[in-house]
C-alpha cells in the first residue's frame, strides 16, 4: 500500500480539480457571495509554502490564504500499523485485534464506492435483513435525490418523515449534541485516508479524542490507519459503504450499505460499532428505524433551531468552492453560535483530504483550543457520557443500549404509532436555500471523488 502514495495523491489532485469544475456548474448560485475557484494551482512552490507555514505536530501547515484547491501537496505520512495482531483492545471486555491481521481478498467485498450490488453475497444481505424482523419500518417512499429542491413533495412532508435534510428534524433516538455547555464533540467523516495519520499525531499531541465515522470502502483500503485510530482511543462508527444519500435507497440497499461497513470494521478491528452517521445527515424515520434495528444509533452534527449547522464546511475548500480565509470566517460564526447555546455541540469535519486535515490541525481545532472560555474537546460518546464499552457490540454490557428491541419510539408495539413515528422532537428549523445548494454540491462532488478514490484503492489493494 505504501508503495504507491504518489498515485493516490495524483488521483486526489485530479479529483479535486475536476471537482472544482463540477462545483462551478452546480453551485453557480452561490458564486455571488464567494470568490470563484482558482483557475490554476497556486503559484507558490512547495518550498515557499513550507517556508512561510507553521509547524503543527511535525507537519508544515500553510498560511490560511494558501490552503486552497491546488495547493502543493505535503509529504504523504507513513501509515504503519502501531499495534500487533492479537494486541489487547483499548476497550474493556472487547476482543483483541484479529490475529492473524485482516487482509484484503479480491472478490470478498462489494465494489468500492459504488452502490452495492444486491446480488453480491446474497446470504449476508438476507441475514442482515432478518435484523429488521419485529421492527415497524415506516413505509416512507425513497426521496428522489436526498435534497430538498430535488424532491419538493418529500420536502413538504419533511416534518412527518422526520427528515433532517429539509428542516433539521430529529428524534429522541438521535444523538445530535453534547449535553454540557462548552463541550465540543469532535468528529471526522469519510476516512480513513492518506493524511489521517497526521491528524492522529496531532490529536495525540493535544490529548483530544475524536469519533471517526468511517466509510467501508476506505476501511478496506486503509485498515492499518483504522487500527491506529481505534488503538489510540478514538471512537469508530459506521458511515456507509459508498457514501450515498440514504433516504434515496431501498430498505435492502440501506441494509447493505450499513451491513457491509459494519462487517468491514469488525473484520479489521474485531469489534462492531453501535453508532452510525448518515452521509450528508440525510436521515428520515425509515432510515432511522433500519439503523436502530441493526443496532446502530444515529449521530448527527448539531444544527441550531435557527438553522446554523455545525459543519465546518471544510469540504468546500477541498472542493474549490471557497478558499481558506472564507471557510475560516464561516467557522468563526460557528464559534460565536456555540457560545450562545445552552448545551454543547457536535462538529463535523473531514479527514478525507490533506486540505481538510490541515484546516483542522492548523486552524479550527487550534482556535477551539485557544477559545475563552475554554471548550472541552472530546469524542461524541465521551461528551454524551456513554461508556466506551457501549460503543461496540462485543464489549457492550448494557442490555438496553442501543435501545430495547425494538425502541419504544419506533416499534409497532407503541400504541400511539401507526406506521410512522411520532414527531415529538421535530425541530422547525428554517429551511434555507443555501442548505439545498450545499447538499447538491456535495452530492455531485463526492460521487466523483469517491470514484477516483475507488480507482486508487483498487490499484493499491489489488
Ligand atoms: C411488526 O409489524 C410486522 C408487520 O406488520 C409484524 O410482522 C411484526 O410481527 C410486528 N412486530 C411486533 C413486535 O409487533
Ligand atoms: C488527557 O485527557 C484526559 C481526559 O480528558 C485526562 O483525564 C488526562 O489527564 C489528560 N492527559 C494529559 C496528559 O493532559
Ligand atoms: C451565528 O451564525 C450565523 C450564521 O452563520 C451568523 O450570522 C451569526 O453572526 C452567528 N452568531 C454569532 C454570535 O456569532
Ligand atoms: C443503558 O443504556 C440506556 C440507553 O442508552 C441508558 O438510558 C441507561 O442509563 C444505560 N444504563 C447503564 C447502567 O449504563
Amino acid at each position: 500500500m505504501r508503495s504507491s502514495p504518489t498515485l493516490v495523491l495524483q488521483l486526489l489532485a485530479i479529483a479535486s480539480l475536476a471537482r472544482a469544475n463540477d462545483a462551478d456548474r452546480h453551485l453557480a448560485k452561490r458564486q455571488t457571495t464567494t470568490p470563484p475557484p482558482p483557475a490554476a494551482p497556486a503559484t507558490t512552490s512547495p518550498a515557499a509554502a513550507a517556508a512561510s507555514g507553521t509547524v503543527v505536530a511535525g507537519v508544515t501547515i500553510p498560511p490560511l490564504d494558501q490552503i486552497t484547491l491546488g495547493m502543493p501537496a505535503g509529504p504523504t505520512p507513513v501509515a504503519t500499523r502501531t499495534a500487533s495482531p492479537g494486541a489487547a483492545a483499548p476497550i474493556a471486555s472487547a476482543p483483541p485485534l484479529p490475529n492473524p491481521a485482516w487482509v484484503f481478498e479480491q472478490g470478498q467485498w462489494p465494489t468500492m464506492d459504488k452502490p452495492i450490488d444486491l446480488s453480491f453475497q446474497q446470504d449476508k444481505l438476507a441475514s442482515w435483513m432478518k435484523e429488521l424482523d419485529g421492527y415497524d419500518i415506516p413505509n416512507i417512499p425513497p426521496t428522489v435525490d436526498g435534497t430538498c429542491v430535488g424532491d419538493p413533495t418529500a420536502a413538504a412532508d419533511a416534518e412527518v418523515r422526520g427528515w433532517w435534510t429539509c428542516g433539521g428534524y430529529t428524534r429522541d433516538t438521535d444523538i445530535t449534541a453534547c449535553p454540557t455547555k462548552y463541550n465540543w464533540g469532535v468528529s471526522f467523516d469519510d476516512g480513513p485516508a492518506p493524511y489521517t495519520p497526521n491528524l492522529l499525531n496531532f490529536l495525540q499531541e493535544k490529548n483530544i479524542t475524536a469519533t471517526f465515522f468511517v466509510v467501508g470502502s476506505r476501511v478496506i483500503s486503509f485498515p492499518d490507519i483504522l487500527i491506529n485510530e481505534y488503538m489510540a482511543g478514538h471512537e469508530i462508527a459506521v458511515h456507509t459503504w459508498s457514501h450515498p444519500h440514504l433516504t434515496t435507497l431501498s430498505n435492502e440497499q440501506i441494509v447493505a450499505e450499513l451491513g457491509w461497513t459494519r462487517l468491514a470494521i469488525q473484520s479489521v478491528l474485531g469489534v462492531t460499532p453501535t453508532t452510525m452517521r448518515p452521509p450528508y445527515g440525510d436521515i428520515d424515520d425509515r432510515v432511522r428505524a433500519i439503523s436502530l434495528a441493526m443496532g446502530l444509533i444515529p449521530v448527527i452534527w448539531t444544527r441550531t433551531p435557527a438553522g446554523v449547522s455545525f459543519d465546518t464546511f471544510d469540504w468546500e475548500v477541498a472542493g474549490g468552492i471557497v478558499e481558506g480565509p472564507a471557510s475560516y470566517a464561516a467557522f468563526q460564526n460557528i464559534l460565536g453560535n456555540a457560545s450562545e447555546l445552552d448545551s454543547g455541540f457536535l462538529v463535523l469535519q473531514h479527514d478525507l483530504y490533506e486540505i481538510t486535515v490541515d484546516l483542522s490541525m492548523g486552524y479550527t481545532i487550534k482556535s477551539a483550543l485557544e477559545h475563552n472560555p475554554p471548550f472541552t474537546l472530546q469524542s461524541a460518546g465521551r461528551c454524551n457520557n456513554i461508556p466506551q464499552t457501549n460503543l461496540y457490540v462485543e464489549s457492550n454490557q448494557n442490555k438496553s443500549f442501543p435501545y430495547p428491541s425494538p425502541p419504544a419510539s419506533l416499534a409497532n408495539s407503541s400504541s400511539a404509532n401507526s406506521g410512522s413515528s411520532s414527531p415529538e422532537k421535530g425541530k422547525t428549523a428554517q429551511q434555507e436555500a443555501s442548505d439545498t445548494s450545499d447538499a447538491q454540491g456535495m452530492r455531485c462532488s463526492w460521487t466523483f471523488v469517491a470514484g477516483m478514490l475507488a480507482l486508487a484503492a483498487s490499484v493499491l489493494v489489488a
